[in-house]
């Protein structure tokens, strides 16, 4: 892999679930070091995009590469991928009765044959990389919410992966503690030198950290451009979503998707 090839390529991509495609004809490109955003209303496909990405959902047509290399099927080769991928999931999967040190300690002893004095070392890096190196022998239930989500993130980042996808790191965060988090994976990105997907419907505090913003709604991306071309696109789907409104484009009940799915149902030609 070279510094041009992107961390993440996804080529005519059809992602299906329970027999109904969710979403279609997905290109994405995301270069080495970028902030992307990838935003779309409630059930549009953000977490079965990342899912696509983790290999833990296989497409049903098209081709996703990650970190150089087709996402494999077979088990250990996907396992050796995914110690690449950091992954922040929907609420925090904090284990309860472990402290942040512990919490943050588990991908290394479950990936990593290191002594526990250079564990514990790298631990105390990484809850300082978030800001909390004081917080190491709390548990989850003695920490706010923000805090929680950055001890969270201390252990993506455990095993020092290149790609980092973060889906939905601010439900349950107010505004300060969503600042904190945004800021927080921006600068990880860019001190790090990683690349970062984030998948969102917090679209205002999101898009001032990304370098580059994809929207999906009714299965497909309906947008993918800067956030200043975002801010001021005049797509009524984009509208609609950046408002917030009920009522417009965007579906949001399950019956058009599935009517959908009836007409797209086959792979366009010459995708493999
Ligand atoms: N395991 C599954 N089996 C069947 N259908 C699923 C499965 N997971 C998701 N879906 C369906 O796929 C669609 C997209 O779901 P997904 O979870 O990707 O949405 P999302 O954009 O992440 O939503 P949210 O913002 O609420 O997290 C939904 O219609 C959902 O019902
Ligand atoms: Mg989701």
């Amino acid at each position: 892999m070279t510094d041009a090839t992107p961390i993440v390529r996804l080529t005519d991509v059809r992602l299906d679930r329970g027999g109904r495609t969710v979403l279609r004809d997905i290109n994405l490109s995301v270069p080495r070091g970028q902030v992307i955003a990838v935003l779309g209303p409630s059930g549009s496909g953000k977490s079965t995009l990342l899912a696509a990405l983790t290999g833990e959902l296989a497409p049903a047509a098209g081709t996703v590469e990650v970190l150089g290399q087709v996402v494999p099927q077979a088990k250990r080769a996907l396992l050796e991928l995914r110690k690449g991928i950091g992954v922040l999931l929907q609420g925090n999967g904090l284990l309860t009765d472990l402290t942040a040190a512990e919490n943050v300690a588990l991908p290394l002893r479950a990936h990593t044959d290191l002594p526990a004095a250079v564990i514990a070392r790298l631990v105390r890096m990484k809850l300082h990389a978030v800001g909390l190196r004081a917080a190491a022998d709390a548990f989850p239930r003695e920490l706010s919410g923000g805090m929680a989500r950055r001890v969270a993130l201390a252990r993506a980042l455990a095993l020092d992966p290149p790609l980092m996808i973060y889906d939905e790191p601010l439900t349950g965060l107010d505004p300060i503690a969503s600042g904190v988090v945004m800021d927080l994976v921006r600068r990880l990105n860019d001190t790090l030198g990683l690349t970062s997907i984030i998948v969102t419907h917090h679209v205002h505090e999101t898009l001032p950290v990304a370098d580059h913003a994809v929207v999906i709604a009714n299965g497909a991306i309906v947008f993918s451009g800067s956030p200043a071309e975002l801010e001021t696109s005049t797509d009524p789907l984009v509208r609609q979503f950046l408002r917030g409104e009920p009522d417009g484009p965007i579906h949001f009940d399950a019956a058009p998707r599935f009517a959908d799915s009836a007409l797209t149902g086959n792979a366009p030609a010459g995708v493999i």
